[in-house]
């Protein structure tokens, strides 16, 4: 079950191991060894063994500690990419629910703390969970970040931690498409910053960590498909891509991205990546339902703003009715 195979414990047949990818990012429970077993505290022991037990006796709810959380402390952002919502806010707010009181309580039993943002390397709440509030040897940080500010000291504390995964949002390998997108960003010192942090994953002390290069498709690089495929696993990280949401700029183009990202299964066969596969055919697949959402979405914006707009907005109602909603991740190594 840790290494996910779980076809001896489970029925092939259970709804919810058929459907997992739908409902949780991640299903596989982290790989310590015998020795760090041994040297974690009892609570986080004795809570993983009550959460296997309840998986084994086939429950639904069960009474343990969570083994993950995953934090938002602020929109704070040091970027405005031109597709992105939560950067334009940039608020820097404390939420009260993270204080150190909270997560002291939860993290003797956590396996993965997670912390987005906004970037959550510009945000003082994410850094000081990230590095001041540790104490957890058995924690895996985990987080996703533009790359612009992993250098220097937060580096070094990256690099002191247990770490789970790293997203790296860069969405091209072509300097002059990432002016284009990462408003704010300079191509050359954050591709530094990533090699710096490959070079620390190489030499980690706890766990080679993976590391993640994440591509949003849009009109500006989705013709950048494949050769960020490749570049991503030249460098030794794996590519993940996502289609852009909040907006129809893609409609027209849908077909050509179809193509492209063909063209990204076959190099990621070519260099033997199974979670590019399985992340580019995810993509794939869908794509039909993509097209329905942004057809949907199109006609609210003209409803929106035209004066009949009562009616299409009626239409855009029954369509979306008729279109169930559907997210899927490609599951983690
Ligand atoms: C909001 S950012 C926060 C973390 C960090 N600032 C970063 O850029 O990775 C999280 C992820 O959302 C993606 N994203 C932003 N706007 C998006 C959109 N309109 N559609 C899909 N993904 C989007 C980003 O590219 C990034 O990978
Ligand atoms: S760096 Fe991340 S949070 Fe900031 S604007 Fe870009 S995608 Fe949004």
């Amino acid at each position: 079950m840790l290494d996910g195979r779980v076809g001896d414990i489970c029925s092939s047949r259970c709804p919810i191991l058929r459907n997992r990818d739908m409902f949780f990012e991640k299903q596989e429970l982290y790989a310590y060894s015998r020795d760090e077993l041994s040297s974690f505290d009892e609570p986080f022991l004795r809570n993983r063994l009550r959460v296997l037990r309840s998986i084994l006796k086939r429950e639904t709810a069960c009474d343990t500690f969570p083994l993950r959380v995953k934090l938002h402390p602020s929109t704070k952002c040091n970027f405005k990419c031109v597709m992105c919502a939560v950067g334009r806010k940039d608020e820097d707010t404390d939420k009260p629910l993270y204080s150190e009181t909270g997560l002291n309580a939860l993290g003797p039993y956590l396996e993965e703390l997670k912390v987005f943002g906004g970037e959550p390397l510009a945000c003082p709440t994410s850094q000081r969970i990230l590095f001041t509030e540790r104490g957890f040897a058995q924690i895996q940080y985990a987080t996703i970040t533009n790359g612009s500010l992993m250098k220097g000291q937060n580096l070094d504390d990256l690099a002191r931690l247990r770490i789970g995964w790293i997203d790296l949002s860069l969405d091209t390998c072509n300097p002059e498409t990432y002016k284009k997108i990462r408003e704010g960003g300079d191509f050359s010192r954050v591709m530094e910053n990533v090699k710096a942090l490959i070079e620390v994953r190489d030499r980690h002390p706890i766990r080679r960590f993976p590391i993640y290069g994440n591509f949003v498709i849009q009109k500006w690089n989705y013709k950048e498909i494949e050769p960020f495929v490749s570049f991503c696993l030249r460098l030794g990280i794996h590519p993940n891509m996502n289609l852009v949401v909040g907006n129809t700029e893609l409609l027209g183009n849908l077909d050509a991205v179809k193509k492209h990202l063909r063209q990204g299964i076959r190099s990621a066969q070519q260099l033997d990546d199974p979670f590019a596969i399985q992340n580019l055919n995810i993509v794939l697949d869908d794509l039909p339902l993509y097209r329905r959402e942004l057809q949907k979405l199109l006609l609210t914006n003209l409803a929106n703003s035209t004066r009949v707009g009562t009616r299409l907005v009626d239409v855009a109602k029954r369509v979306r009715s008729s279109i169930s909603d559907r997210s899927q991740k490609t599951a983690r190594p």
